[in-house]
């Protein structure tokens, strides 16, 4: 019986919620298929805080280092929002991405055929959609130094550095194709060449990394320009590689092409083994809805199709990760909806039924 280690840090506001049903899930497939899942659990973020004083603490980076995956939750909130406390619930996240070598972020955006109603875009524009967004996410605007506030005698000044290297651009590019080249064989590649330095370098790495791909057709986008046509024509896309910023800005954009984050998965990626498997970090693309924690209204789909991908991409475990993903389909197609995704004729349920439910179906 294979065995596998699994770091949960639920984290803030609905975090805890969705995760006790992704747990629910795993424990259903860790029967059924016979695996053994060890499960440990950490607090992050704003619990991180409240219990230890940081949100993040060393003890868990060496936990999650010690294991195979790491779901995650979701973090932030009211409570710490003061933007120049020391202690922010946001370092868990960046924390554990950086510290982990988790560079390569993947969030898929598919439309369900029956939640395209619900969408805020018409059916006929999302016919079609099925996308993989790829987002750098250890460097960029997030990490590069300098990155500070000041006081001068002129007033208060700020700032943040746009660096990327060769290395980091070339890795993440060949995430981009070789995720292509398994799916249509389109790669975008968006940038901001016609203003800014790392984009001009961004676009001539992808131009060089594609001449080893000829069989997947690149093409490079404006971001700006990216972001008008993820609305206007998002079936035209099969995999976009864009750096941190503009991936954290273009991901929130196309995860509402579904209607709701709530359906969202993600999944983080390090180093890989030659076996293409390796340590990784899921979590929805939602954050902590503090306006609904506590009330079984959150949607934990997004959460349950996280720990699929974990499944498929941190264990190998294909068919479990597309039974969970087949009993969340189902389940979807017999009405059932959480509030976020109810529509006219749909069985309205609330977090723990919708648990309950996938659990159910597997
Ligand atoms: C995301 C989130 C995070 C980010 C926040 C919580 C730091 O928005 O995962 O997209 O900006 O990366
Ligand atoms: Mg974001």
């Amino acid at each position: 019986m294979a065995s596998y280690r699994i770091l949960l840090t639920p984290g803030d506001g609905i975090g805890p919620e969705v995760i006790a049903e992704s747990l629910k899930v795993l424990e259903v497939v860790q029967k059924r298929f016979k695996h053994e899942f060890q499960f440990d659990e950490e607090q992050v973020g704003g619990a991180g805080i409240d219990a230890h004083g940081v949100a993040l603490r060393p003890e868990t980076v060496e936990k999650a280092k010690k294991a195979a995956a790491v779901l995650f939750g979701a973090v932030g909130g009211p409570k710490w929002d003061n933007p120049q406390a020391i202690a922010r619930p946001e370092d868990a996240i960046l924390g554990l991405r950086k510290q982990l070598g988790l560079f390569a972020n993947l969030r898929p955006v598919r439309i369900h055929p029956l939640l395209a109603a619900d969408s805020t875009l018409k059916p006929e524009v999302l016919e079609g959609t099925d996308m993989v967004v790829i987002r750098e996410l250890t460097g960029g605007l997030y990490f590069g130094k300098p990155q500070k506030r000041w006081e001068t005698a002129r007033g208060r000044q700020a700032v943040d550095t746009l660096k990327y290297s060769e290395q980091e651009i070339d890795r993440i590019l060949r995430v981009g194709f070789n995720l292509a080249r398994q799916r249509r064989k389109k790669l975008t590649s968006v940038d901001k060449a016609n203003v800014l330095r790392t984009g001009q370098l961004w676009r001539e790495i992808a131009t060089e990394v594609g001449k080893e791909y000829p069989d997947v057709a690149l093409e490079h986008q404006l971001v700006d320009s990216c972001a008008m046509r993820l609305i206007r024509e998002p079936s035209s896309f099969d995999v976009i590689v864009t750096e941190n910023m503009f991936g954290d800005i273009l991901t929130d954009e196309a995860a509402m092409l579904s209607g709701s984050m709530g359906m969202m998965p993600s999944a983080s990626l390090g180093k890989r083994d030659r076996k293409g498997l390796g340590i990784g970090l899921y979590e929805p693309i939602h954050g902590t809805a503090p306006d609904i924690a506590g009330q079984k209204k959150a949607n934990p789909l997004a959460m349950i199709l996280s720990a699929a991908m974990m499944l498929r991409l941190s264990m190998g475990l294909e068919k479990e990760a597309a039974a969970i993903e087949k009993a969340v389909d189902d389940v979807i197609a017999e009405g059932y909806r959480t509030p976020d995704i109810a529509g006219t004729g749909s069985k309205t349920v609330n977090t723990i039924e919708m648990g309950d439910l996938v659990a159910g179906k597997l």
